[in-house]
């Protein structure tokens, strides 16, 4: 055994029994020859004092990427101690501080959490004190008192307020990892008799949770939830014998209480990941690493502690995901290729493909990759592939994926069959595809990036998340931003009617739904994913506005949500066209549609802080880009111009 290479190793592990796993993982513990790590130079620049962790071995149990977790507790011990080695009284710590920054863990943050500079008052942080009962220690949490403090103060002045209940019910929330907060769990919702998987952690649900506990000044959860979810990014996951990409991230993972090995008496927590394998229908959760960049990002911004993202296996992490994003295939477009269902819709609604969500997704963590990544010879070739990648995936969408009158035009009276290298229909979009509804929708002012582009089918519905998402990220530009806030602003009665925001416009009906769901009769017209209204999506609207500087449309927004969700308990979704039902399988108590109400009221009352979310335009970006332009066919004909402009 001590002969295997750590690449036999590799291969050896694919779909072998778990038991085999494990002993081949013990290996991996007791000497870091065998890391099961695909990048071959990690161990040379290994960095102990990056080695935070000091886990028990029951962390081996969800597999973790062996390097990441140096564990104090691990390294000599038997196997079988290895994977079960801590009872109810867990012994899971860190080696490090984990209540809180201290004062010297990084650099400044770059927001004021609550709107003001400089330390609390002696009244702030005496009356902070008392809030917290007096037994915690006051310099170890840094900064988040500050607004802690304040966001009391103005909690005092009206009791129990729909912002206090969301609180307490996000609190009830959060899952514990070994006395820890890890996450918070999907819905909390005590009248449903299945709770299904909505008692897990999700990674795409707990972005706004995480955003909201940041801006609360709380990082703690939002800290052990990057690292936690870190871990579980290497897991050997397989579905039928088959492996998919090494840096996959979970959709989501439960807290799970199990007996310990040889005492009946005692029990211990494990971490238990869903990679897709057991979601209905096996959706791969292509977004889950998108989203973690994104939150990594906002978690260094907003708490000043750059030393998570330095950390060797968060880098490590941060570069799994890219090289699985960035990896060959056969795909002829600088957009993700990803199968249907793989983001927050993530059942069979013809999003397979292209779809602008996940496109979004991907420029945003992009952008965020690359501020986070430490320069080193290593990642040379990754940043340049990062690069390329960028600038072309911001052409492709700004182009293709723009639609307004104008364009609605163009293609009406596109030519189709066009074979060379200089068509101007390049897609082979025949006309008659512009559906009747779109010729009467699209408003004069206004514009919007379409769900879904491949060969001679472009999906003309128009994707919430994936929008919004275009104009943080500055996928969109500037211009392209205004057009679909005035879009959002002209079909407001379609998006928003009574409850914001609809997931998609307009609903599949009759043959196209039984066609292209399945007939999901959970999926049914205006309900749920296929045209029903999701509160979640406020945060999103609220940081698209707030970046362009119009938040007034978020605020109305919001006003319209405040009138009924906290009487209508916090529903995951609503249905009909104008959103007056509650969801038919709504989940209440929601977790996200409480946090991304929360993170909405907070940005509106701190609007300085979308900084930790938003991506400004990159200049080089907008130089190679206007190149590009410049060399479009449909502006300027020629293959050679083209050629010559796409190697960067
Ligand atoms: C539904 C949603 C998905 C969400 C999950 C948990 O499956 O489609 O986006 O993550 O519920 O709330």
């Amino acid at each position: 055994m001590a002969m295997v290479s750590p690449m036999g190793c590799l291969h050896t592990l694919s779909g072998v029994p778990h038991s085999l796993h494990y002993h081949l993982s013990f290996l991996n513990y007791i000497s870091p020859v065998f890391s099961l790590s695909r990048d071959a130079n990690y161990d040379q620049r290994r960095d102990l004092k990056q080695m935070h962790w000091h886990k028990t071995s029951a962390m081996l149990k969800h597999r973790p990427r062996v390097h990441s977790i140096p564990s104090v507790g691990c390294t000599p011990w038997k196997y079988s101690k290895l994977i079960r080695s801590h009872s109810l009284i867990c012994k899971c710590q860190w080696t490090d501080s984990n209540s809180g920054l201290s004062v010297d863990s990084g650099t400044e943050p770059e927001i004021s959490l609550n709107g003001t500079t400089g330390q609390p008052t002696v009244e702030e942080s005496e009356a902070l004190l008392k809030l917290k009962n007096g037994n915690e220690d006051l310099a170890s949490n840094g900064m988040h008192m500050q607004s802690e403090a304040n966001t009391e103060k103005v909690q005092k002045i009206s009791s129990k307020s729909i912002e206090d209940e969301a609180w307490d019910i996000l609190r009830d929330s959060i899952a514990y990892y070994c006395n820890n907060p890890i996450g918070t769990i999907a819905a909390n919702d005590p009248s449903c008799p299945s709770m299904l998987n909505y008692d897990q952690v999700f990674i795409r649900d707990f972005v706004p949770s995480g955003i909201a506990f940041l801006l609360k000044g709380e990082f703690d959860i939002v800290r052990n939830f990057i690292l936690h979810t870190l871990q579980l990014q290497s897991w050997e996951k397989t579905m039928d014998s088959y492996s998919p990409g090494q840096g996959l991230m979970p959709a989501s993972f439960k807290v799970r209480t199990v007996p310990l090995d040889g005492d009946d008496s005692a029990t211990e927590e494990i971490l238990d990941p869903d990679f897709g394998e057991a979601a209905i229908g096996r959706v791969a959760p292509v977004d889950s690493g998108l989203w973690w960049i994104i939150l990594l990002r906002a978690y260094g911004k907003c708490s000043g502690d750059l030393s998570v993202q330095e950390r060797v296996d968060v880098q490590t992490g941060i570069k799994m995901i890219l090289k699985l994003c960035l990896a060959d295939g056969f795909d002829m477009f600088p957009t993700l290729l990803v199968t249907d269902g793989s983001c927050m819709i993530d059942r069979r609604m013809g999003i397979h493909g292209h779809p602008l969500e996940i496109q979004s997704l991907f420029y945003s963590a992009l952008l965020c990759a690359r501020e986070m990544l430490t320069p080193e010879d290593a990642s040379a070739d990754l940043i340049r592939a990062l690069n390329n990648r960028l600038i072309a995936l911001s052409f492709h969408i700004r182009e293709y994926y723009w639609i307004d009158l104008r364009k609605l035009n163009e293609i009406y009276r596109y030519t189709t069959e066009e074979y060379s290298y200089d068509a101007v229909n390049k897609f082979n979009i025949y006309p008659d595809q512009i559906p009747p509804w779109l010729a009467r929708w699209m408003p004069n002012k206004g514009g919007y990036l379409i769900g879904n582009l491949q060969p001679a089918h472009m999906d003309f519905r128009f994707f919430s998340l994936g929008n919004l998402w275009s104009i943080v990220s500055s996928l969109a530009t500037v211009d392209q931003s205004h057009a679909i806030l005035d879009l959002i602003e002209a079909k407001w009665a379609d998006l928003v009617a009574d409850m914001p925001f609809k997931i998609c416009y307009p609903a599949l009906e009759g043959q196209e739904w039984r066609i292209v769901t399945g007939s999901d009769p959970k999926n049914t017209p205006w309900s749920y994913h296929n045209g029903g209204s999701w509160p979640t999506l406020l945060w999103q609207l609220t940081v698209a506005c707030i970046k362009m500087n119009r938040p007034e449309i978020a605020e109305n927004a919001v006003r319209i949500a405040e009138r009924r969700i906290s009487k209508d308990k916090w529903p995951e979704y609503y249905d009909t066209k104008r959103a007056r039902f509650i969801g038919k399988q709504a989940r209440l108590f929601q977790t996200w549609s409480i946090a991304g109400f929360l993170v909405s009221k907070l940005l509106l009352s701190n609007p300085s802080a979308v900084r930790i979310l938003v991506n400004e335009e990159d200049v080089d970006l907008v130089n190679a880009f206007s190149c590009m332009i410049s060399s479009n066919p449909r502006r300027k004909r020629g293959r050679t111009a083209v050629e010559k402009r796409f190697i960067v």
